[in-house]
C-alpha cells in the first residue's frame, strides 16, 4: 500500500480547520499550524474554535479517536511533518477595498526559510482566496528568492481554491461540484490531485492564476446574482409583483438555476463583499473598471436600507423601540462580518430609534459588532413592547413564528427582510407587514 502523503494546514480558520479535519477524515495525517495558542489548545482537545455544523463531531473522531489531526504553534514541527503544505490564511480587505496579502507574504517568508534548510521535497498549496497572479507572483518569488530553490523543480507549487459556505462547509468539502487545481508543473498538479482521488467530481487542471480567477469569478457572480434579484425585488414591490414567483420562474431556466435568487436585505459575510471589492479593485488597476461589480456592490450597500424604508412607510421611527430578529450575516453561523444587521442598526439608531437585537447563535460576536443596541436573550424579550420588528436573518426559529407570538408588541408592525412569512396570515391578524420584494 502506498504511503499517504502528510498534510500541513497553515491557519486554522473555517477554511483551514474544516479542510484539515476533512482530509484527516480521509485518513491523511494532518498537522495544523496556528499562532494563537488558545486555538491550538482547543483543537487538540477536539473543541472547535469556530462555530461550524458537524465540526465538533468530526474533530472528536480525527483528533481524539483516530489521532490523525493535531495542532501546533511550532512551524518547524508542522513543516517537518508535512509533504503538502496548505496556506489557509486570511486575505482581508484593505481600506480601499483591495486585497491585503500581508498574512500570506509573511508566512511565505517563514516557510521559505525552512525550505532553504530542508532536504525534502515539499509542495506548497495556496487555498486562501487570493487575487489572480498571487501564487505565481509574490508567493513563488518569495519561496524561490529566500530558499534559493526553483518552483517546479526543487519544490511544488499549486493553488487549490475552496468553495465552502459557512454552516455547510463540511458537506461542501466532501461533496464539491468540482475540484480546481492550478499548478506550476505536472508534478505539483499530481501531488495535489492524489489527495482527491476518492472524489467523484471533475478535477479541473488550470494555471495558478486561472484557479485564483475561478474562485473570484464564482463569488463575484453569485454576489451579483443576489444583487440582481434584490433589485428585481425592489422593482416588483412598486408593481405589486411577488418576486418569489419571479425567482421561481427564472430559476426554472437551467441556464440560471434557482439558487442564490432569494431576495432579502443584502449579502454579507467574510467573502462576498471582500472578494467582489478585491476583484473590482483589480479591474480598476488594469484600467478595465468593472461596471457590473461596481453596481453589485452599490446595490448591496443600499439593500439593508430598504428594510428601514419599508418600516418608515408603516410607522414613525424616532423615539420608537425596534427589534431586529437575526443579527448574524446568515443562519447557521455566528459570523457578523459585513452583516446587514450592522447597517440596519446604525440607520435606525441615527433616526432616533431604540434598537434591540436577538440572534440564537451570534451573541458575543454580535455584541462586539453592534455595541450600541440592546442585546436580548430571547425572541420574546426582543419583541415585548416593541413598536416594530425587522426580520434580518432567516433563522428557522423565526420562520415558525405565528402572529400570536408577536402579541406582546406595542404596535404590530413587521418588516420581513428575508421573505419568510406569508403576509396574508399577518394582515388577517391585524398586523401591518411589508415583505422585501412583494
Ligand atoms: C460564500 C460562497 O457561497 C462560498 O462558496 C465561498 O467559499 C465563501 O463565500 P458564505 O459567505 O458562507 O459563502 O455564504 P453564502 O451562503 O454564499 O451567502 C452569502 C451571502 O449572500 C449571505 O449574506 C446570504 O444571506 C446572501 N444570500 C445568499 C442572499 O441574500 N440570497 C441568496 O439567495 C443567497
Amino acid at each position: 500500500m502506498t504511503v499517504k502523503p502528510r498534510i500541513g494546514i497553515i491557519g486554522t480558520g473555517y477554511v483551514g480547520l474544516v479542510s484539515g479535519a476533512c482530509f484527516a477524515d480521509l485518513d491523511f495525517q494532518v498537522s495544523c499550524l496556528d499562532v494563537v495558542s488558545e486555538k491550538v489548545e482547543l483543537i487538540n482537545k477536539a473543541i472547535p474554535p469556530i462555530f461550524e455544523n458537524g465540526l465538533k463531531e468530526l474533530l472528536l473522531s480525527v483528533v481524539t479517536e483516530r489521532k490523525l489531526l493535531a495542532a501546533t504553534l511550532n512551524r518547524q514541527e508542522m513543516f517537518d511533518n508535512s509533504d503538502l503544505l496548505f496556506i489557509c490564511l486570511p486575505t482581508p480587505s484593505s481600506e480601499d477595498g483591495s486585497i491585503d496579502l500581508s498574512f500570506i507574504e509573511n508566512e511565505t517568508k517563514e516557510l521559505a526559510k525552512l525550505l532553504k534548510e530542508s532536504k525534502d521535497y515539499k509542495t506548497f498549496v495556496v487555498k486562501s482566496t487570493v487575487i489572480p497572479g498571487t501564487t505565481s507572483g509574490v508567493v513563488r518569488k518569495t519561496l524561490e528568492e529566500i530558499s534559493g530553490k526553483i518552483a517546479g523543480q526543487d519544490f511544488g507549487l499549486a493553488m487549490n481554491p475552496e468553495f465552502l459556505m459557512e454552516g455547510l462547509a463540511i458537506s461542501n468539502f466532501t461533496k464539491p461540484d468540482r475540484i480546481v487545481i492550478g499548478a506550476v508543473d505536472d508534478t505539483s498538479f499530481e501531488h495535489v490531485k492524489q489527495l482527491y482521488t476518492s472524489f467523484d467530481c471533475e478535477i479541473l487542471k488550470t494555471t495558478t492564476s486561472e484557479a485564483e480567477m475561478i474562485k473570484y469569478a464564482t463569488n463575484s457572480f453569485l454576489a451579483t446574482k443576489v444583487s440582481f434579484i434584490n433589485e428585481i425585488a425592489n422593482i416588483s414591490e412598486g408593481l405589486g409583483i411577488n418576486v418569489g414567483q419571479v425567482a421561481r420562474g427564472i430559476g426554472l431556466d437551467d441556464r440560471i438555476s434557482p439558487r442564490f435568487l432569494r431576495a432579502g436585505v443584502g449579502f454579507g459575510g467574510s467573502c462576498f463583499p471582500k472578494d467582489v471589492k478585491a476583484l473590482y479593485a483589480v479591474s480598476k488597476q488594469l484600467n478595465v473598471e468593472s461596471q457590473v461589480l461596481k453596481a453589485a456592490l452599490q446595490a448591496n450597500e443600499l439593500q439593508p436600507q430598504r428594510a428601514v424604508d419599508l418600516l418608515a412607510q408603516m410607522t414613525e421611527i424616532k423615539g420608537k423601540v425596534i427589534a431586529l430578529l437575526g443579527l448574524a450575516f446568515k443562519p447557521e453561523t455566528d459570523d457578523m462580518r459585513e452583516a446587514p444587521s450592522i447597517r440596519i442598526s446604525q440607520r435606525l439608531h441615527d433616526m432616533g430609534a431604540t434598537v434591540r437585537g436577538y440572534d440564537p447563535i451570534a451573541k458575543e460576536t454580535a455584541q462586539r459588532s453592534i455595541p450600541f443596541i440592546t442585546h436580548c436573550g430571547s425572541i420574546q424579550e426582543a419583541i415585548n413592547g416593541a413598536d416594530g420588528v425587522i426580520i434580518v436573518t432567516e433563522w428557522n426559529e423565526f420562520v415558525e413564528l405565528k402572529p400570536q407570538d408577536f402579541s406582546d408588541m406595542r404596535t404590530k408592525v413587521i418588516v420581513d427582510g428575508r421573505r419568510i412569512y406569508n403576509p396574508e396570515v399577518f394582515t388577517g391578524s391585524g398586523f401591518k407587514i411589508k415583505i422585501i420584494g412583494q
